[in-house]
C-alpha cells in the first residue's frame, strides 16, 4: 500500500491458492482453447471467494471475466454469474466454458455479454440492477502477461498467446494512468448494481516495469477510495503450493522464473512475486 493511501490497516488473510498445479485446476473444467487467455484467474481462488462472499442463488458479477472463471465456478457453486469481456474471442470461450459446467451438472446459470466495462451500467440489463452480491474481477497487467511457453530443442523457447487482442480499448494496452481511469469508470458503474452490503473484490497483483515494482493493488486502493468504495478486507492468495514442510513450489511461469534468475545473477536480489492481493470493497452502509 503506498504510504498516501487513506486506509486503516486491517485483518490480513492467505488464501492457498496454488495448492493443485494451474493446468490440474483447469484440467476437463475448462476448454482446451481457454489456455490461449493470457492471464487466467485460478480456479481455487475464484470457488474460495465465491464460497466465502455469496451465498447460494445470488448474482455474481465479473465485468472483465476473461474466458469465465468466475462464472463457471459460480455456476458449480449454485450462483448465477453475469460476464463482460471487451473481446468477442474471450466473450465465446467464457460462453463454452458455462456450457461445459452445465453438461457437468452445474446449478448455476450464466450469461456473457460483450462490451466495454467502463460502460458496465448500460450492459447488464436493468433486472439486475441493486441485485448483484458479489463483483469479482482481475484487470488486465498491461504488457506483464507471458502467455504460453514451449521449448524448442536447441533453440531456446518461444511464447504465444500473450496479447489479449490490439484493440486500444482493451484496458491492457494503455499505460498505468489509463488502466487506474478505465478500472475508477467500472467500479463507479458497479455502484448502482451492487445490493446493499453487496462486496466488490478484486484480484491484482503488483508486477515489474523496466526492472521497478508497480505497486498496482496500492494504485487501486486509492482509485477506489476515490469512487467512494470502502476497505472491507485485505487478503494475500498465494500463487504457490504450500508443502507440509513449510517450503514453497511457485506456480510461476518460465520467464518469471528467468528474469528473477537473470537479475540475481547480474547482483540484483530480486524476488518471485508469488501473491496476488485480494481487495474486498464495499459500498458504505446506509447507518454509516
Ligand atoms: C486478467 S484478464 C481476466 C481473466 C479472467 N479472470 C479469467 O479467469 O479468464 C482481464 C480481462 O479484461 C478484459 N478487458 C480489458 N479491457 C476491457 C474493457 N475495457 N472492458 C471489458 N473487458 C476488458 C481483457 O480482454 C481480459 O480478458
Amino acid at each position: 500500500m503506498t504510504p498516501n493511501t487513506p486506509f486503516p490497516r486491517r485483518a490480513y488473510s492467505l488464501i492457498p491458492a496454488g495448492q493443485q498445479h494451474p493446468r490440474m485446476q483447469r484440467a476437463g473444467r475448462y476448454t482446451p482453447a481457454s489456455m490461449t487467455h493470457p492471464a487466467r484467474m485460478l480456479p481455487a481462488l475464484a470457488r474460495h471467494l465465491l464460497t466465502l462472499y455469496s451465498r447460494p442463488g445470488e448474482i455474481v458479477l465479473d465485468p472483465m471475466c476473461g474466458i469465465g472463471t468466475t462464472l463457471v465456478e459460480a455456476a458449480h457453486l449454485g450462483r448465477h454469474g453475469l460476464g463482460v469481456d471487451l473481446e468477442s474471442r474471450w466473450v465465446s470461450l467464457a460462453r463454452a466454458n458455462l456450457h461445459l459446467a452445465a453438461s457437468q451438472g452445474a446449478t448455476g446459470t450464466g450469461q456473457v455479454f460483450r462490451g466495454d466495462a467502463r460502460r458496465l451500467a448500460e450492459i447488464i440489463p436493468g433486472d439486475y440492477h441493486g441485485r448483484i452480491g458479489l463483483l469479482l474481477t482481475s484487470p488486465p497487467y498491461g504488457q506483464a502477461t507471458h502467455g504460453t511457453i514451449t521449448a524448442i530443442p536447441g533453440s531456446g523457447v518461444s511464447k504465444t498467446d500473450y496479447r489479449y487482442s490490439d484493440s486500444p480499448a482493451n484496458l491492457a494496452n494503455t499505460d498505468l494512468e489509463g488502466l487506474l481511469d478505465g478500472v475508477a469508470a467500472m467500479l463507479t458503474a458497479a455502484h448502482s448494481l451492487l445490493r446493499p452490503g453487496g462486496i466488490v473484490a478484486v484480484a491484482v497483483r503488483p508486477y515489474r516495469h523496466a526492472g521497478a515494482l508497480v505497486d498496482l493493488p496500492g494504485a487501486l486502493l486509492e482509485v477506489a477510495a476515490e469512487v467512494g468504495l470502502h476497505l472491507h478486507a485485505r487478503a494475500a492468495a498465494i500463487l504457490a503450493a504450500v508443502r507440509d514442510d513449510g517450503t514453497l513450489t511457485p506456480r510461476a511461469t518460465f520467464f518469471a522464473l528467468h528474469n528473477i534468475r537473470v537479475a540475481r545473477a547480474a547482483g540484483h536480489p530480486l524476488h518471485l512475486i508469488a501473491h496476488e492481493d485480494i481487495l474486498l470493497l464495499r459500498t458504505p452502509s446506509p447507518a454509516g
